[in-house]
């Protein structure tokens, strides 16, 4: 087994085939229900990032020198430049033998070297992930609440009705792919509000909360294959952004949704503008993403505004998700 650094942007057409094959090896056989990936902007994917990001990726070959595991590691720039958050996939019939630890021992000396503090990563509870972070002395730093709704199990007439109730003073819009350009900055101030949400974890949250970072975030998505879908809450006269909320459906993955950022700015909360903006996104999915068939988002353990709106909605609460942290030194000296 080799373990070698890895650049996707000069990858060959056959490596990311077999870069995804990975991706759909594992989810079979730890999360057969989550969807499959497509090979579309697969590239793209991988070697896009903000322009102050690095993603740095390694892979495992077997003696064939096909691709049976990778990691890749996100290094941010500014005030997040100390840490670093990262993925290890190996292929099903590749696992006990030592690929995980040797892609893991590759991640940790590379963020050694870029000056990372801490790592993270991401596990769904029910899989086979959890156990090797706990056996490789990673903490659980964060526990949330994943929730699906599929959209066959829409009730479309109450959404619909729900899109349209709005109080007085108040209207929504949609825009796909960014947003217009007049919007950006009130847009991003809105956004700041989401830092002093709890179920954000204060002190980490990574958003855009100025019009650089947003016009920059809502370029990078795309670029990387991912279609943003937003609505926001207007506050009429004034035109003020009171209120918004994003979705990403990503080429890789086209039948699901990742319902992001939602946020009411505080002194126009209890109108019902939460649950307006949240219905009118389904509604206007239904129309820009007929493939779709769901959408997941995340709620903190301790509560979250959103919840409620969630559950009307007909989102289910069905696994958790950990996100795991290690100490580059303490880890690269476990490692060795
Ligand atoms: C987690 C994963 C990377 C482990 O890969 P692997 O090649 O089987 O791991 P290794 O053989 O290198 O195991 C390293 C150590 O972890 C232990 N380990 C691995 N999986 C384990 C499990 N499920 N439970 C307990 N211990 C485990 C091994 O016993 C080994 O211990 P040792 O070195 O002290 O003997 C692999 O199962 C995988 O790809 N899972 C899916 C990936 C995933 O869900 N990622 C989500 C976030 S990125």
């Amino acid at each position: 087994m080799q373990i070698a650094e890895f650049t996707p942007a000069h990858a060959s057409a056959e490596e990311l085939e077999q870069w995804r094959e990975v991706l759909n090896a594992m989810t079979e056989a730890d999360m057969p229900g989550e969807p499959r990936w497509h090979g579309d902007r697969m590239r793209d994917y991988l070697s896009i990032t903000m322009p102050n990001e690095r993603r740095l990726a390694y892979v495992a070959r077997d003696d064939a020198g096909r691709i049976v595991g990778h990691a890749n590691l996100l290094v941010y720039g500014g005030e997040f430049a100390d840490t670093g958050i990262f993925e290890i996939f190996v292929e099903p019939g590749h696992r006990g033998s030592g690929v995980g630890r040797g892609l893991l021992r590759a991640v940790a000396r590379r963020a050694s070297r870029e000056g990372l503090r801490a790592i993270g990563v991401e596990v769904i509870a029910t899989t086979p992930a959890v156990g090797f972070y706990d056996r490789l002395g990673f903490g659980r730093a964060v526990v949330e609440n994943r929730h699906l709704l599929r959209l066959a199990d829409v009730d479309w007439e109450t959404v619909t009705d729900s899109a349209g109730r709005l109080a007085a003073g108040y209207r929504l819009e949609y825009f796909t792919g960014g947003l217009p350009d007049h919007l950006m900055e009130r847009y991003a101030a809105t956004k700041v509000h989401l830092k002093a949400e709890p179920a954000y974890n204060v002190g980490t949250w990574r958003g855009s909360a100025d019009a650089r970072r947003l016009r920059d975030s809502l370029a990078t998505l795309s670029a990387r294959g991912l279609r943003p879908h937003l609505v926001v809450a207007i506050a009429e006269g004034k035109e003020a952004v009171v209120g918004l909320t994003e979705l990403v459906v990503a080429a890789q993955r086209p039948t699901r949704g990742d319902q992001y950022d939602t946020v009411v700015a505080p002194e126009h909360r209890s109108y019902g503008l939460g649950m307006a903006m949240k219905a009118r996104m389904l509604c206007e999915l239904r129309e820009a993403e007929p493939q779709l068939v769901d959408v997941q988002t995340w709620t903190s353990l301790d509560g979250d505004a959103m919840a409620h709106v969630d559950a009307e909605l007909g989102f289910r609460n069905d696994v958790q998700w950990f996100e795991y942290e290690a100490d580059v030194a303490e880890l690269v000296r476990r490692l060795g």
